[in-house]
C-alpha cells in the first residue's frame, strides 16, 4: 500500500482527488485541510510526518487569489514559496516524494505556440512570481519531486469559472467575457487522475511537467461552451469583449505543451470541450 498525503483538502483539486482516489485501490490517501495541517507551520509539518506514514505528498495547498495577491504580496509568498520550502524540507527528512501543483501563470504569455517545460518562466503578476519562486525553492531542497504545472482549473466544486458561469446564468444579468487570453481550460478531475496515475507508477522520472486538457480557448469560448453544454445558451445574455480590466495582469497566451507528461507516463490528455461536456452531463444541471 502506498501512503499519500494530500494537503489543502478543502480546495477544488483536493476534493476531486478525494473522489478519484476511490478508483486507485493501491493508494491509501489521507487529506488534511488548513485547519488540520497548515503548511506554513514548520512544527505542525514535523509532527504530522513523524506520526503518520507518508510515501508521497501531493501539495494542492496554495494562495490562489490572483487579483488579491497584488495587495497581499507577503501572504502569497508565505504560502506559495516559504511554506512550499518547509514542506520540501520535511519531505527530504522523511524520504517522501513530493508532487507539487503549479501554474501556467509562471509564463509571460508572449509566445504563440504551447509552452514546454524547457521554456523560461517570466511571471507578470505576484501570484505567478510566488508560484515560480516556490517551484525554485522546492527544487533546491528536494531532488525527488514532480512539479506539475496546470491551467484554468475548473470542477463541480468550490468557486471556479464553471460554477460562476452557472450561477450567472440563473441571474439573467448581461455577461461580457473576454477574448483577450488564450489558454486551456482543465477539468480538475482529469488532473487528479493524472497525479494519482503518476504516483501509482512509482516512477523516479522526477522534474517539471505540464498537464492541461487538450486544445485551447479564450474565456469567452469557455463561457459559451458552458452555456451550450448546460442548455442555457438561448436564455443567457452573453457578449464578448476584447478587454476586461483586472487588478492583476494575466498572460495573453498560456497554452501548455503536454507531450512530456504523456510520453513519460503513458497517458493521454482529453480535449477540453469533451471533458467539460462529460462533467456537465454528470452534474445533472
Ligand atoms: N484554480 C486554477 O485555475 C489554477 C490554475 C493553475 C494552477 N492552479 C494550482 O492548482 C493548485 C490547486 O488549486 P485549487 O484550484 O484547488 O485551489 P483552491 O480551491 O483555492 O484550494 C487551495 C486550498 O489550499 C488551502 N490552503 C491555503 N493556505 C494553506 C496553508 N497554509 N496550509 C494548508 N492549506 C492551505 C486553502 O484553504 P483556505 O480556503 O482555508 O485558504 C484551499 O482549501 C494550486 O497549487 C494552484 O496554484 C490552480
Amino acid at each position: 500500500m502506498i501512503h499519500v498525503l494530500v494537503t489543502g483538502a478543502k480546495g477544488q483539486l483536493a476534493t476531486c482527488l478525494a473522489d478519484v482516489s476511490q478508483t486507485f485501490p493501491s493508494l491509501n490517501c489521507s487529506f488534511t485541510s488548513r485547519e488540520m495541517l497548515d503548511i506554513a507551520h514548520k512544527e505542525a509539518l514535523q509532527d504530522y510526518f513523524k506520526s503518520n506514514p507518508v510515501d508521497y505528498c501531493i501539495n494542492t495547498a496554495a494562495y490562489t487569489q490572483v487579483d488579491q495577491a497584488e495587495k497581499e504580496i507577503e501572504k502569497a509568498f508565505a504560502i506559495n514559496k516559504t511554506a512550499v520550502g518547509n514542506l520540501a524540507t520535511v519531505c527530504l527528512q522523511h524520504k517522501v516524494r513530493l508532487l507539487h501543483v503549479s501554474t501556467d501563470y509562471v509564463f509571460d504569455g508572449t509566445k504563440t505556440t504551447p509552452y514546454s517545460e524547457g521554456d523560461t518562466p517570466n511571471p507578470i503578476n505576484v501570484y505567478g512570481r510566488s508560484k515560480y519562486e516556490g517551484e525554485q525553492r522546492l527544487a533546491e531542497i528536494l531532488p525527488e519531486h514532480f512539479i506539475v504545472r496546470t491551467s484554468w482549473l475548473y470542477s463541480q466544486y468550490g468557486q471556479n469559472f464553471l460554477t460562476a458561469m452557472l450561477r450567472f446564468a440563473s441571474e439573467e444579468k448581461p455577461l461580457k467575457i473576454t477574448t483577450e487570453q488564450l489558454g486551456a481550460p482543465t477539468n480538475a478531475n482529469d488532473l487528479a487522475k493524472a497525479l494519482l496515475h503518476i504516483i501509482s507508477q512509482q516512477s523516479d522520472r522526477f522534474g517539471v511537467y505540464h498537464y492541461s486538457n487538450a486544445g485551447s480557448a479564450t474565456w469567452f469560448d469557455f463561457a459559451k461552451a458552458i452555456f451550450e453544454e448546460s442548455g442555457k445558451i438561448e436564455t443567457v445574455n452573453l457578449a464578448q469583449t476584447d478587454h476586461y480590466p483586472t487588478f492583476a495582469e494575466r498572460p495573453k497566451y498560456s497554452v501548455l505543451d503536454n507531450s512530456k507528461i504523456c510520453n513519460t507516463f503513458a497517458m493521454q490528455t482529453v480535449p477540453w470541450r469533451y471533458s467539460l461536456q462529460q462533467l456537465i452531463k454528470n452534474m445533472n444541471i
